[in-house]
């Protein structure tokens, strides 16, 4: 996969695409990253990327010319998808993480302004994406939220110990079950019973119930979209009577 990101300050995602897994990813050629100053693209002497709004009002909006001079230089014979991060997108989640893996070819634009022109929505962009409903000071953080989520699920880039499949979501939607590690009492504080019985027939049973229960007491709006076997359905029944 390829991850073009155009944003008036590239310096702030060296640490992140460098560190840890995201960097692992790009040594074995899994995704390469390429973080362009769209201020290059600008036409005008001063290099200006923004502009006072037609009609008036506070703040600046980012002129379109740059961004789509960068794009369109950055763009080959397919066209990449044309992520625009901004509070008005759809809302992401793990479902848009699976669909934007499985291309070849991403490009983020990053704004730190009041507003983009909104030619650049209608005519460049292909997605327009929030990570929540609170408002940053530019869509860096956003792009590197996406792409850190993106690029682990790219094949080969987590081991088989890390392996998302067991992720909470991806596992038929619900939240994932506690964890525990030695020792078996911490502190007066016991692991529960069933996990050092070296029963997997429990313990996967009691896995499958907490993960239901979790999401039944912390997110009960994802039990709706949850594919749920009928053992599960029963289990949830008991749950709700309790
Ligand atoms: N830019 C500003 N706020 C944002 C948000 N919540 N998500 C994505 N981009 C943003």
């Amino acid at each position: 996969m390829k991850i073009d990101v155009l944003s008036l300050f590239p310096e702030m995602f060296t640490g992140v695409l460098e560190s840890s897994i995201l960097k692992k990813a790009s040594e074995q050629k899994a995704v390469s990253y390429h973080v362009t100053n769209f201020r290059e693209y600008a036409d005008n002497k001063h290099k200006t990327v923004d502009d006072y709004p037609y009609g008036g009002g506070a703040g600046m909006v980012l002129k379109p010319q740059p961004i789509f001079d960068a794009v369109e230089a950055l763009t080959k014979e397919k066209k990449p998808r044309v992520i625009l991060l901004c509070p008005q997108g759809e809302v992401y989640s793990q479902s848009k993480a699976e669909e934007l893996a499985k291309e070849d070819h991403l490009l983020f634009i990053c704004g730190h302004y009041e507003g983009y022109d909104e030619r650049i929505r209608e005519h460049l962009v292909t997605d327009e994406i929030s990570i929540g409903d609170y408002v940053l000071t530019g869509g860096e953080l956003a792009a590197m939220v996406i792409i850190d989520s993106v690029v682990r699920l790219l094949p080969g880039v987590l081991g088989n110990e890390q392996s998302p499949i067991e992720d909470s979501f991806s596992k038929c939607g619900l939240l994932e079950h506690p964890h525990y590690t030695r020792p078996a009492d911490f502190r007066g504080m016991k692991v529960p019973e069933v996990l050092t019985s070296g029963h997997h027939e429990k313990i996967e049973e009691w896995r499958e119930k907490e993960s239901l229960l979790r999401t039944y007491q912390r997110r009960p709006e994802l039990l709706e979209r949850a594919s749920l076997t009928e053992k599960q359905k029963k289990w949830l029944e008991e749950l709700k009577k309790q």
